[in-house]
């Protein structure tokens, strides 16, 4: 595949060009750079000494060359789309147009390196550009850059190249789709539910009238789910309808909550768009809102009709959420042992979010969740091992506040130091685990008081200083059981 992104000077074809060659794993080729290497001077100059046919000569037999490369993302010059004979080529290969307003270019664009833009009336060469290119921009499928950062800019441009046929993940609890581009496909829905920012990130995506909630924990609440009560009564949802929840596990958790109990079940499918919610909260049928301060103490078990998971949109997220969902992504290898190879050995690619390794990943992931909860779909026995890192993780975010997946990360670190110290499993097991999680968060230290801890532990648990608590213990990668374990030896680990 070669993918081509055309724009105007400034519109960031080079800083997204070579992101998106980082997460689709492909060669990155800038046209500009490439001519100023050959000629030995810059485009200014080429400009000065030769003049724009000259320069325009040799840009179209670059092109030419290039397609005889594969797998590249290029990144061409903004007059490219002047000449007919390169667009009818570029016509022919994924190209995307990054759009940005003039007014937007001009805080971008610096004259002293672009040859059409002498100092001073910036705004007017590059609004006179604009009006002669604009229709040959617009003969390619577009991205409006504007109010997005780069990598949000990279998804968008990857959800435009990418249309490919879902692959279904074998599993016998309910239907689970990925696949690149597969996205795209929210705009042919019915009764959609999103957020705020998803919906600021992908809005042309989107139906017209889709309902947007804000973002966060904040909409598992009764609050949220009378309005989409409300809503699903004003405009006719009956029986036989689903609805779409296109967001984080938060979203993903309320809207399944509220198929599962309008009209005593109505349809529902999941587009889930942070990893966390393709890997976890999207998958295996439970839902709930918070209550009276207390995390998901509403809710029912019904399974999704059907979840549909795009790893391209996980380019959007921000780090601090990807690291998160790692952790989750990380803990189903762990449990599963498939996968468990690859974070050790592919864990640079991981953290560039290499597309392809991702969706390995994810799949592996979906499909180790769903063998745990077709064993278990009431949540009442082995689907306990999913809390792998849980029992400390929840005293951690409770005590610090800090965010749940580096909570999940810390947890299973002290849960297996708890049972190297007893002595249950071997140190080299905790020692390469450790190394994996200190990739993903810098420190995992964090200190607490024992009087503390003991309370959030029994509290957590509804316990008693001398009851037990049902830990999983990871004996190795795919090998693991449940175990009874003494609240005030497990809270040594913690503090
Ligand atoms: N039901 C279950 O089995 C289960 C399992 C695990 C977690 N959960 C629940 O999941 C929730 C947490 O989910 P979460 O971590 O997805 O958080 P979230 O739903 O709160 O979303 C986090 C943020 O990410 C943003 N976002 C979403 N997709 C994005 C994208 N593609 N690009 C950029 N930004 C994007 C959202 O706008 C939001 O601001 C919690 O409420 C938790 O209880 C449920």
């Amino acid at each position: 595949m070669r993918v081509f992104l055309v724009g105007m000077m400034g519109s960031g074809k080079s800083t997204v060009g070579k992101l998106l060659a980082r997460s689709l794993g492909m060669g990155f080729f800038d046209t500009d750079e490439e001519i100023e290497r050959r000629e030995g001077k810059s485009i200014t100059q080429i400009f000065k000494d030769e003049g724009e046919e000259y320069f325009r000569k040799l840009e179209k037999s670059l092109l030419k060359e290039i397609l005889n490369s594969d797998n590249v993302v290029v990144a061409t010059g903004g007059g490219v789309v002047l000449d007919p004979e390169n667009r009818t080529l570029l016509q022919r290969e994924k190209t995307v147009f990054l759009y940005a307003s003039v007014e937007a270019l001009v805080k971008r664009v610096d004259p002293t390196v672009r040859p059409l833009i002498a100092a001073g009336e910036v705004e007017k060469k590059l609004r006179d550009i604009w009006e002669k290119r604009r229709h040959f921009y617009m003969e390619f499928p577009q991205v409006n850059t504007e109010n997005l950062n780069p990598m949000e800019v990279v998804a968008k441009v990857a959800l435009k190249v990418f249309d490919e046929d879902p692959i279904e993940i074998p599993n016998s609890v309910h239907p689970v789709f990925i696949g690149k581009g597969i996205f795209n496909r929210v705009s042919r829905e019915e009764h959609v539910f999103t957020t705020k920012n998803v919906f600021r990130i992908y809005g042309d995506c989107f139906p017209g009238s889709a309902y947007i909630l804000p973002d966060g924990e904040v909409v598992k609440s009764f609050d949220y789910v009378r309005r989409c009560y409300d809503h699903l009564i004003e405009n006719d949802v009956s029986k036989g309808n689903t609805i779409t929840a296109v967001g984080g596990g938060a979203l993903t958790d309320m809207v399944g909550f509220v198929a599962a109990t309008f009209k005593r079940g109505i349809g529902v499918r999941f587009f889930p768009t942070t990893l966390l919610a393709q890997v976890d909260a999207a998958i295996g049928g439970k839902n709930g809102i918070d209550h009276a301060g207390i995390k998901n103490v509403i809710g029912t078990v019904r399974m999704p009709d059907e979840v549909m998971i795009d790893p391209l949109v996980l380019l959007s997220l921000d780090d601090e959420r990807y690291r998160e969902g790692l952790v989750e992504l990380f803990k189903m290898c762990l449990l599963s042992g498939r996968g468990y190879e690859t974070f050790r050995e592919k864990m640079k690619e991981i953290l560039k979010r290499r597309v392809d390794v991702l969706q390995e990943l994810i799949t592996v992931a979906v499909e180790e969740k769903l063998k745990v909860v077709s064993l278990d779909h009431n949540d009442t026995g082995i689907r306990k091992i999913l809390n792998l890192g849980h029992t400390v993780g929840h005293v951690v975010e409770v005590l610090s506040g800090v965010s749940h997946g580096f909570a999940v990360a810390v947890g299973i670190d002290r849960e297996l130091r708890f049972f190297v110290r007893k002595g249950m499993i071997e140190k080299s097991l905790y020692e390469e685990v450790k190394e994996i999680l200190s990739r993903l968060f810098e420190s995992l230290e964090m200190d607490f008081s024992q009087d503390r801890v003991m309370k959030t532990l029994l509290n957590d648990k509804k316990a008693t200083a001398d009851s037990l608590i049902d830990m999983p213990l990871l004996l190795r990668p795919g090998e693991v059981s449940m175990v009874k374990v003494r609240p005030e030896e497990l809270a040594e680990v913690i503090v």
